[in-house]
């Protein structure tokens, strides 16, 4: 397949900030990729730069096999992008909205039509296409956008903090359509908060830390990289703590030596274990 994604030596100032300090990365063409990271991590600052919308201060970027200092016409075709910030059109309707994405994407006009009834129908949009955006709520405005972003069957398909404040329904009816995008081929490039979202859909997850990425690869060698295994116990001061270890056996051992009166448990790692050590947002005695 190859990499569809390429980053070196990424960077971004604004004001002698350094919000992206150097990133390297490379996106595999058919992977649900994740970027996870606390807020200020640096996620959106990175995802502009990939998609065009913003010059990095330093660094190469190659989408889909066009360099964005040279080919950035090809690079700009292959991509779709649903902001974070939700950039529609607000005086207009749903439809309008979408139809003018398409034009931009210079769609030819006998396809934007049933495109945007398959698409419309997907999402559950039907009822709203000739509502102004203003009407809407900020759910319906999030489906708006991710129609947009995919009218053109992009084949990287962007998607910065996609399910941030919609509801259960919606949420697993998205997580459904990223699926079956990525089924039909399309590279996805995924922010989220929501770590078991990441742990689920995503094949890799790249987490980011102050501008830097801290941690890559699949959800499972990340856990297994700091231990298969958890031990939440609680200290002396009654402060929660937790320690990874390899193998259950090794938590056990561990859990016999703590207080009687301890409380403990044993479990697997998750995602989210690896990220708040990488990210430095929980105390870890020793476990890493
Ligand atoms: N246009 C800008 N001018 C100045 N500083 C900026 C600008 N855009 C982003 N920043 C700063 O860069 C850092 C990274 O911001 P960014 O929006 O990329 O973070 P993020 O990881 O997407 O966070 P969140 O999870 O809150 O969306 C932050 O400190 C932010 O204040
Ligand atoms: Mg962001």
């Amino acid at each position: 397949m190859g990499t569809i994604i390429k980053a070196e030596g990424l960077k971004k100032s604004f004001d002698g900030f350094e919000a992206v300090k150097g990133i390297d990365m490379e996106v595999e063409a058919g992977e649900i990729f994740g970027f996870l990271g606390p807020n200020g991590a640096g996620k959106t600052t990175s995802i502009r730069m990939l998609t065009t919308m913003v010059r990095p201060t330093s660094g190469k970027i190659i989408i889909n096999g066009f360099s964005l200092d040279k080919d950035l016409t090809e690079a700009k075709a292959s991509i779709g992008v649903c902001q974070q910030h939700i950039s529609l059109d607000k005086d207009i309707t749903v439809r309008q909205n979408i139809k003018h994405h398409a034009i931009l994407h210079k769609m030819p006009a006998k396809e934007i039509g049933p495109r945007m009834g398959e698409l419309s129908e997907l999402m559950g949009l039907g009822p709203h296409m000739d509502k102004k955006v203003t009407e809407l709520s900020g759910g319906w405005k999030r489906k708006t956008s991710i129609v947009c972003s995919i009218m053109h069957r992009p084949k990287i398909l962007f998607l910065d903090e996609p399910t941030a404040g919609l509801d259960t329904k919606s949420r697993h009816m998205l997580w459904d359509m990223i699926r079956e995008l990525n089924r039909s081929g399309t590279t996805i490039f995924l922010t989220t908060h929501y770590i078991e979202e990441a742990e689920d859909l995503c094949g890799r997850v790249a987490i980011l830390n102050q501008g830097t990425i801290v941690a890559l690869g699949s959800p499972k060698e990340l856990c297994d990289s700091i231990g298969y295994i958890t031990v939440e116990y609680s200290g002396d001061d009654g402060k929660k703590s937790m320690r990874q270890f390899p193998d259950r056996q090794s938590g056990k051992e561990f859990m016999a030596k703590l207080k009687e009166d301890t409380a403990m448990s044993l479990r697997k790692t998750t995602l989210e274990d690896v990220f708040l050590i990488a990210t430095g947002e929980e105390y870890s005695e020793g476990g890493v």
